[in-house]
């Protein structure tokens, strides 16, 4: 199992505290952010890992994160996006270093209050297809700023809507997911979204319409940092008061 972190994008959405640096470089409690996903991977047994950057700081995260070693990280190699085209995008320069095994791939804006090695382990045994990392949030204009599942009677997801205006359910989409390798035939076949980007979402919803998706929800808290500066204290204040990737 590989571990792909996915740190690029411009931020503008914490604009100013992102004129000057990359958002995953922001401090969350005693850590630049990209520190958590690190951990989150290293606490869930993944020591093969590739941090995806770009913009104008991307050596910052050389310096900060070296070959790795300091942080548990057997492997870590990095991949340069040369624009800021999408999270498949982002994922697709992963092609060559995944190979032939599975994947998770990680927003490295997302931090959770409990370890994610259980949802690892249960998809290793599984194997193949993908694996989502769901929370439950009863905020309607929360729900309506991320990507939301939509249910058969059954429980089984039959699409995910994103930045739904009217949200098909409470279970969002996290910045977590699992994946064969059978992901980067999928994302060479994205086209552009109206906003110009190759959509995660639409990666998933392959998944989802070949009956190959199913789903984990988080326990404890999510928070997605880089959704405004109003969520990235928040996730700043719960990781201060309650630690993180707890076991
Ligand atoms: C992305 C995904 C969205 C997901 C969110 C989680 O949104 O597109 O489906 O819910 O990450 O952090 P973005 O942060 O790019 O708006």
């Amino acid at each position: 199992m590989k571990g792909v972190i996915l740190a690029g994008g411009s931020g503008t959405r914490l604009y100013p505290l992102t004129r000057i640096t990359n958002k995953h470089l922001l401090p969350i409690g005693d850590r630049p952010m990209v520190a958590y996903a690190v951990e989150a991977l290293v606490k869930a047994g993944i020591s093969d890992v590739m941090l995806v950057t770009g913009g104008t700081h991307a050596g910052e995260f050389l310096r900060l994160l070296g070959n790795g070693h300091e942080y548990g990280i057997d492997r870590l190699a990095y991949a340069y996006q040369e624009r800021a085209a999408g999270i498949a995008d982002a994922l697709g320069l992963a092609e060559r270093f995944v190979g032939d095994d599975l994947v998770v791939v990680m927003l490295a804006d997302n931090i959770m209050e409990r370890s994610i090695k259980n949802s690892i382990d249960r998809f290793i045994v599984k194997g193949s297809g993908a694996q989502l990392l769901l929370w439950e949030e009863h905020e309607v204009n929360h729900l309506q700023s991320l990507g939301v599942a939509e249910f058969d009677q059954d429980g089984n997801i039959v699409n995910i809507v994103e930045k739904p205006s009217d949200p098909p359910s409470k279970l969002a989409v996290t910045g977590i997911y699992l994946y064969d390798p059978e992901v980067f035939r999928m994302v060479r076949s994205l086209e552009p979204s109206a906003r110009g980007e190759l959509e995660i979402t639409d990666v998933n919803n392959f998944y989802v319409k070949a009956g190959k998706a199913s789903y984990d929800i988080l326990e404890g808290f999510w928070g997605d940092a880089g959704e405004s500066i109003d969520a990235y204290y928040a996730v700043n204040d719960f990781v201060r008061a309650n630690g993180a990737n707890k076991g």
